[in-house]
C-alpha cells in the first residue's frame, strides 16, 4: 500500500481516535491551556472543513451548547442537533447578516488557511486578509469576554496583529501546539477576554 507522505503520529492517532482531521490536537492544546470551551458554549468555527475542530466543540459544549461551522467547503460532519453549518465564502460574509443569524458568540475559531502557492509572500498575504476578516467577524460578534482563536501565518504583520489585538482582549497570547508540522509558519493567536460591547 502506498505511504501518505504527510502522514505522521497525529493522523494515525486521529485517525484511531475517529477524528476527522489531524489538526483537531492543535485546537485540544489550545483549549486545555486556556480553559476556552465549557459546557454550553456558542461557538463559530471559521474554516471548519472537514471538521475536526467542530466535533471537538460539539463534544465538548454538550447538548445546551452550539457551534457553527463556516467553510466553502463541506465538513465531513452528520447532522447533529448542536452542529450547524453556513456554507459561504468568508470573503463574501456580511457581517451583519450573520450576528443576526448566531447572536452573540462565547468562542470564534479561525483554522482559515487559503490554498498555498507556495510562494512565501503570496501564501502569507492571502492568509493575512483571511487572519484580518476573521478578526472582523470576533469583533463584531463576540460577548463580552468571549475569546478569539486564530490562524496566522509567522511574517512581518503578526507584530502590528497581536498590537491590535491588544486593544479588544485582557490578554494576548501565542501558541504553535505541538501536532503543528515542523515546516510551517503556522501560529495561533488567542485573545482572552473580548473588552469590547458586542453590538446585537
Ligand atoms: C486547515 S483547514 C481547517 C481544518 C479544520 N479546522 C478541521 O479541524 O477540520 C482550512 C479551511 O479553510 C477553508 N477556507 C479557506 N479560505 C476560505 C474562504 N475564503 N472562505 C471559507 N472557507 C475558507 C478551507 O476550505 C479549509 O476547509
Amino acid at each position: 500500500m502506498m505511504k501518505n507522505k504527510w502522514e505522521d503520529y497525529y493522523t494515525r492517532k486521529a485517525r484511531d481516535e475517529k477524528w476527522l482531521a489531524r489538526s483537531v490536537y492543535k485546537l485540544q492544546e489550545i483549549d486545555q491551556k486556556f480553559k476556552l470551551i465549557r459546557k454550553g458554549s456558542r461557538i463559530l468555527d471559521l474554516g471548519c472543513a472537514p471538521g475536526s475542530w467542530s466535533q471537538y466543540g460539539i463534544k465538548k459544549v454538550g447538548k445546551q451548547g452550539e457551534v457553527i461551522g463556516i467553510d466553502c467547503a463541506k465538513p465531513k460532519i452528520s447532522n447533529l442537533p448542536n452542529f450547524r453549518f453556513i456554507s459561504a465564502d468568508i470573503l463574501d460574509i456580511n457581517i451583519k447578516w450573520l450576528k443576526n443569524e448566531t447572536g452573540a458568540l462565547d468562542l470564534v475559531l479561525s483554522d482559515l488557511a487559503p490554498a498555498t502557492t507556495g510562494i512565501k509572500d503570496t501564501d502569507i498575504n492571502r492568509s493575512m486578509i483571511l487572519t484580518a476578516l476573521a478578526s472582523e467577524i470576533a469583533l463584531g460578534i463576540l460577548k463580552n469576554k468571549g475569546c478569539f482563536v486564530c490562524k496566522i501565518f509567522e511574517g512581518n504583520e503578526i507584530k502590528s496583529f497581536k498590537t491590535d489585538m491588544k486593544k479588544y482582549f485582557r490578554q494576548i497570547r501565542l501558541l504553535k501546539p505541538q501536532a503543528t508540522r515542523k515546516r510551517s509558519r503556522e501560529i495561533y493567536l488567542i485573545g482572552i477576554n473580548f473588552t469590547g460591547e458586542c453590538q446585537s
